[in-house]
């Protein structure tokens, strides 16, 4: 009984390690995993899945699909491991209330000063001194829209001190990336408009700016000595209690590549605010939206803790997961692959993606793809850089992008990660991670690769390695053709 006990002992010790080994929390920071004793888990290919939190189907499925199958494969269960890339907090604002739904900023509103069809005047001058001659002919103010407002009146600063205008200047309110002007003022000598809190004003006609308009007010005079414009440290701008999201003028400031002049005011504009009544509603519903988005917060956070713990194949890296986020998501990921796994090769995908592992694998092995300094995937040239909407790009100044590799999945050698994630505080994150990776490798300058089967749309083919885009029924369905007959588009008997 006794010797019994004694080996049965290390049994459960054993057993206990084990359950504490595969329990362990995937997210430790590096520095804490990387000791010496400690052997990281060996691959020649990691993958990782950037998934967003509440894409649990996406990720089950996979786990159904390719994934399943490289870990049942005798071979292949150590050659490649695979995780999902997740952000570690969700954010705490519901969308109706952020500014925008790319980023997690709070639409930081107050509600309407009473008489709320008064005109809001964006700038007041009471001390003419502070304006000054512009040194340009063209001066522009971009703004953002983040709750609906009419612009009533357009307007330019005097031209001195005796508050008469003394040149001809045209003032325009464009739609950002657009040429026609949605109005336009103009102004001279002899039909100046009127003058209220320092500023000539003209009305114009009235149009409803939604939320999301993202406006350019342009200020052009031809005249030598033509346009006024005021010191930005002595003026202080209204929002409207933040209904308008106002760039910065500060001087010095380089305008970005699409600006139709450089970043200032030479005049103001007046505004109302429309449908203040939805305005308050929004505001008055706002705590109550708050509480119900912080209990759903938590219930994501323990479904996705136990299925952490189900499938030891998530890994949490501390980010906010929005899509103004993935690029940091991704350098976080970066980071945490190179202090918690030894590898040869990293692939990147997203959660909506179809992967052919065995196509992958077996091109490693013939083309001997194991190199440095080594980029495999299908690159993006000369890729127009967009300036509204979802890829919305302010940072990035030349009208294209550097060479980047579609999404849907990339190979790159484990230098390169290294030097990413060394890096990973001081890379500036771009919007989207393909085209920030392609700016970041741009600096490195790697051997690309190029190869169309990582496909860039969602399309089929025989012989793709990859497709993104799809939903968790398509890719059970691309992967269930795959396997009955080797092609992923349709098999001879139909399906
Ligand atoms: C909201 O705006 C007010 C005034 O503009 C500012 O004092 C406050 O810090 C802002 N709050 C947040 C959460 O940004
Ligand atoms: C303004 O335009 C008018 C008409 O084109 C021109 O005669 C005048 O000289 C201009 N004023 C200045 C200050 O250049
Ligand atoms: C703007 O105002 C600040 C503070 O009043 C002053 O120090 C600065 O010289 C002014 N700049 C110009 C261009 O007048």
């Amino acid at each position: 009984m006794r010797r019994l006990a004694l080996t049965l002992l290390p049994c459960a010790v054993a057993v206990l390690v084990h359950l504490w080994l595969a329990h362990r929390p995937s997210s430790t920071p590096p520095d804490t995993a990387a000791h010496t004793d400690e052997v990281l888990p060996s691959y020649e290919v990691l993958v990782g899945v950037l998934s967003a939190r509440h894409h649990y189907e996406l990720r089950q499925v996979i786990r159904e699909t390719w994934l399943g199958y490289l870990q049942g494969h005798p071979q292949f269960q150590h050659r490649v491991g695979v995780k999902f890339i997740m952000g570690e907090h969700g954010c705490p604002i519901p969308e109706e209330d952020r500014e925008d739904p790319y980023s997690c900023t709070l639409l930081n509103l107050t509600e309407p000063a009473a008489g709320q069809e008064a005109e809001i005047e964006i700038v007041k001058v009471s001390d003419p001194s502070a304006l000054v001659p512009a040194d340009v002919p063209t001066i522009a103010l971009d703004f953002k829209v983040l709750h609906p407002v009419v612009i009533t009146r357009l307007g330019v600063f005097p031209s001195g001190t005796r508050q008469e205008l003394q040149s001809n200047v045209t003032v325009k309110l464009l739609q950002l990336d657009q040429e026609e002007a949605v109005v336009t003022a103009r102004f001279s000598a002899i039909s100046t408009g009127t003058l209220v809190n320092g500023v000539w004003y003209k009305p114009v006609e009235q149009f409803i700016l939604p939320k999301g308009f993202e406006g350019t007010l342009v200020w052009e005079s031809l005249d030598s000595g033509g346009l006024t414009v005021v010191n930005s440290s002595c003026v202080q701008l209204n929002n409207g209690g933040g209904v308008l999201k106002i760039s910065s003028i500060a001087e010095g400031i380089l305008p970005h590549r699409s600006a139709l002049g450089f970043p200032g005011l030479a005049g103001g504009f007046t505004f109302t605010i429309y449908d203040g009544e939805g305005l308050s509603g929004l505001l008055r519903g706002r705590p109550a939206r708050m509480e119900h988005h912080a209990s759903r917060l938590r219930q994501e956070d323990a479904s996705l803790q136990q299925e952490s713990l189900r499938h030891g194949d998530m890994v949490f890296v501390d980010v906010v997961d929005t899509y103004r986020n993935v690029p940091s998501k991704l350098l976080q990921f970066y980071k945490w692959s190179v202090g918690n796994a030894d590898f040869n090769l990293l692939l990147k995908t997203d959660d909506d993606c179809y992967i052919d592992v065995d196509s992958v694998l077996m091109k490693i092995d013939h083309k001997g793809l194991k190199r440095s300094n080594f980029w495999w995937g299908n690159f993006r040239q000369s890729w127009a850089v967009d300036r509204i909407g979802k890829w919305q790009e302010l940072e990035y100044a030349s009208p294209a992008y550097p060479a980047f590799a579609c999404g849907s999945g990339y190979v790159v050698s484990h230098d390169l990660v290294q030097w990413l994630a060394t890096n990973a505080e001081k890379l500036k994150a771009y919007q989207g991670e393909d085209v920030s990776m392609g700016i970041w490798m741009a600096a490195v300058g790697p051997q690309k690769y190029q190869d169309p089967g990582w496909l860039c749309e969602k399309e089929c083919y025989l012989d793709m390695l990859s497709s993104p885009q799809h939903t968790a029924e398509e890719l059970r369905i691309l992967w269930d053709r795959k396997r009955a007959c080797g092609d992923p588009c349709g098999c001879p008997w139909g399906h």
